[in-house]
């Protein structure tokens, strides 16, 4: 499997455990993968153990993460009072069929990060958040159509497939009903005016939901103000706000992106965080909303509840976990620690991009970071990037393969960042990560403009 790409090629050599699995792997899973986000090309590499910010592969080979268990780990890997509390939940049993008290505390730890929380149903994903945040709008409102933005990310289900990474015009993707599709309405993230208009003439729109950071968790960032305003007209036209805080849900702030803006949606969904690094999910929010999911409000008030069972609704070991990780975060400066390191590598990656002349760029909010690859070769300038002023589809679309051949030449560098060109960030990174990731960084740049034709500033 020698390619022409000398990256690639060392690589390999340094993964041949991993190529073992891939091939294995390759007889049982379409493109011997068990998520969209883990196709790398040859291969991704193995993992067998992980610990604070690092992981190690199959061969060994040592990792600073962020890839942090798809943006859910914010307290890093194996945090000891978290493990310590997964463990107790392990040996009480993994599964009662009862209600149990490590429900009760997460549903208590949720609701003093996020006092929108007046009621919380939990789900086993965040693709059943949205989904059931998206019912509970329809029968709360009486409207069929639900409105979202552009490329911002809710999951798999049918209403959230298409839009996001190709199909912007709406049409259904594969497998997708053309009627169900016919139901939702994409709307311009860079464009309020828009939205206020396409709200203003569609009585159907029963709610609105968005990445409040903006699309991928801030890849392409809002404008300030905007979810303001968004507030404001979802209000004047009675429709629902739902904010998606899957990946912005005590990360961005202890109490999510509405504690960082200061604006109360109808509805959150949850999940990553929310679980400390087990399967789980929520939505959160307005008690008469929610009352759709309650037999007493809704005989009370004559309507018919939604039906909402779940084999993995608050399993006890992701609500132990779910509860040990939410106290840490509203306890400790966890939050605040992991956007420090944030605050002090996206400078330094610019640097790095400045000093090799490249016309890329270091960005993101928080415990975040993205790297914008410049597709279009835009002249631009690391030192003073300003994410605002490039069009929100180029900061999401990647140069075909230099993506992967980034993350193959970091991974050599001993750094393992997300397929989209980002990194989630913990409070576990420290300052030896931050020079690695450094060092990675001017190694991977190095190679790759060996290697490629790359924008030059
Ligand atoms: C903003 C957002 N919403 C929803 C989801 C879906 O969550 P899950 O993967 O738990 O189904 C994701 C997953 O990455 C997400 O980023």
């Amino acid at each position: 499997m020698l390619s022409n790409s000398p990256i690639q090629n060392k690589y390999m050599q340094r993964t041949p455990s991993s190529l073992a699995l891939a091939e294995k792997a390759g007889a049982y899973f379409p493109s011997a993968i068990t998520h969209d986000s883990r196709h790398t090309t040859p291969y991704g590499i193995y993992v067998e153990r992980a610990k604070g910010s690092r992981k190690w592969d199959a061969d060994g080979n040592e990792y600073v993460d962020y890839f942090g268990g798809h943006g859910a780990l914010m307290l890093g890997h194996r945090n000891q009072e978290v493990e310590a509390c997964i463990q107790e939940a392990l040996a009480a049993g993994t599964h009662f069929g009862s209600s149990h008290q490590f429900e009760v505390a997460w549903a208590a730890a949720v609701q003093k990060l996020m006092p929108s929380a007046e009621r919380i149903r939990f789900t086993a994903s965040g693709t059943e958040a949205t989904l059931l945040a998206m019912r509970l709008a329809r029968a709360y409102t009486g409207r069929n159509k639900i409105a979202r933005f552009r490329t911002h990310f809710h999951g798999w289900h049918d209403h959230m497939a298409f839009g996001v990474s190709g199909h912007f015009d709406g049409t259904a993707t594969p497998g997708v009903l053309p009627e169900v599709a016919a139901q939702v309405v994409l709307l311009d993230p860079d464009d309020i005016d828009a939205v206020a208009e396409t709200l203003k003439k569609d009585p159907e729109i029963a709610a609105v939901i968005l990445e409040p950071t903006g699309s991928g968790g801030g890849m392409a960032p809002l404008a300030p103000g905007f979810v303001v305003q968004l507030r404001e007209i979802t209000e004047q036209h009675g429709v629902l706000l739902i904010m998606d805080e899957v990946v912005t849900g005590f990360r961005v702030h202890q109490g999510g992106a509405q504690g960082l803006l200061g604006v109360t949606p109808d509805l959150s969904s949850l999940a990553k965080i929310l679980a400390g690094g087990l399967p789980g999910g929520a939505v959160a929010g307005r008690a008469d909303i929610l009352d759709h999911l309650d037999f007493q409000a809704s005989a009370d008030r004559g309507f018919e509840k939604i039906h909402h069972p779940g084999t993995f609704n608050a399993n006890p070991l992701s609500a132990a976990a779910g509860a040990k990780t939410l106290e840490i975060i509203a306890d400790t400066d966890a939050t605040d620690r992991a956007a420090a390191f944030g605050a002090a590598l996206r400078p330094r990656l610019n640097q790095v991009f400045a000093d090799a002349g490249l016309g890329w760029a270091a960005y993101g909010q928080q415990a975040s970071f993205f790297v914008f690859m410049n597709g279009t070769g835009l002249k631009i300038d690391p030192l003073n990037f300003d994410p605002l002023a490039i069009p929100y589809q180029d900061l999401k679309s990647k140069p075909p393969g230099l993506m992967n051949k980034l993350r193959l030449a970091l991974l050599i560098g001993g750094v393992d960042i997300s397929g989209a060109g980002g990194g989630v960030i913990s409070a576990t990174h420290d300052d030896n990560d931050l020079e690695q990731t450094v060092a990675a960084f001017e190694q991977a740049v190095s190679m790759l403009m060996a290697e490629d034709d790359l924008p030059r500033t």
